[in-house]
């Protein structure tokens, strides 16, 4: 194993432990080059848009504005197949390390693009409630504490940026985890696939509207 790997490992490691104990003060080193990552994007953009926010279809994720710890680790799961999703493995044949940190220091350095909410005010209402609150009885925990209040994730920790994000995306990812068919957060003791499981799909589309239009 690198030096590189290794270390890389290690901050992993510590990582967790540390969100096991609730700190989020972790130092994080800038590891990407964003001026480097612009200029590998041009592929990405014919999906994510020429601004990692218009993205050619809504079921695409916006990447603009997410935080670089969320991107980078992502990145690296599609080329290893952790995150198991052919369309993006095959974008990343190739690309070292180096490439995903600067493509994730990249898209990590444009603005977020906020959308509005389309929901009626009883689904807005709902979403509001469980995205605050949670549901005690199903185990759902509140996804503020760990999004935060304005859905901007928490960039130390590597938690993903929510607000603003396509609905249709946001759905897709919710039922997979619920489903057990995206296991990326297996580092975070599988939190998403925890909080998913009590979600209805009532409850899912109405968040994932709410969501979108979080800022
Ligand atoms: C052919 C279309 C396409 C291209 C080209 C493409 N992507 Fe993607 N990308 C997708 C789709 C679809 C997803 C959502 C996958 C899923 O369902 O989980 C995605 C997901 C992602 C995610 C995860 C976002 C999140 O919020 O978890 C990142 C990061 C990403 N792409 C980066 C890139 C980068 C960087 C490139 C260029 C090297 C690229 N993509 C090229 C279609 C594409
Ligand atoms: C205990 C912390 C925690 C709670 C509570 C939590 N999340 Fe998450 N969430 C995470 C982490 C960490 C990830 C990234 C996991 C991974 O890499 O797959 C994540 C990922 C996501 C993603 C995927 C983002 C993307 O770009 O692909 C969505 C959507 C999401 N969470 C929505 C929610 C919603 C909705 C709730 C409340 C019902 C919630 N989360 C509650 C920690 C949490």
């Amino acid at each position: 194993m690198s030096v590189r790997k290794a270390a890389a490992k290690l901050r992993i490691g510590m990582l967790g432990v540390a969100v096991l104990l609730g700190l989020s003060s972790v130092q994080v080193l800038a590891a990407g080059d964003a001026q480097a990552g612009k200029a590998q994007s041009m592929v990405c953009a014919s999906c994510h848009g020429q601004d990692g926010a218009s993205a050619i279809d809504p079921s695409y994720p916006q990447l603009a504005g997410q935080n670089e710890r969320y991107l980078a680790r992502q990145l690296k799961m599609f080329q290893s197949g952790e995150r198991d999703v052919a369309l993006m493995t095959a974008q990343l044949i190739g690309k070292s390390e180096q490439d995903l940190d600067d493509l994730a220091a990249y898209y990590a350095s444009l603005p977020a693009k906020a959308a509005e909410a389309t929901g009626s005010d009883a689904e807005i209402a709902l979403a509001q409630r469980i995205y605050k609150g949670g549901i005690a009885e199903k185990g759902v925990a509140a996804c503020s504490s760990c999004h935060g209040p304005n859905g901007a994730g928490n960039a130390q920790a590597g938690f993903p940026r929510v607000s603003g994000q396509s609905s249709a995306y946001t759905a897709a990812q919710l039922i997979a985890y619920r489903e057990g068919n995206r296991k990326s957060d297996e580092i975070f003791g599988g939190m998403m696939r925890g909080v998913s499981k009590g979600l209805s799909d009532r409850e899912i589309a109405a968040l994932s509207d709410y969501i979108s239009g979080l800022n």
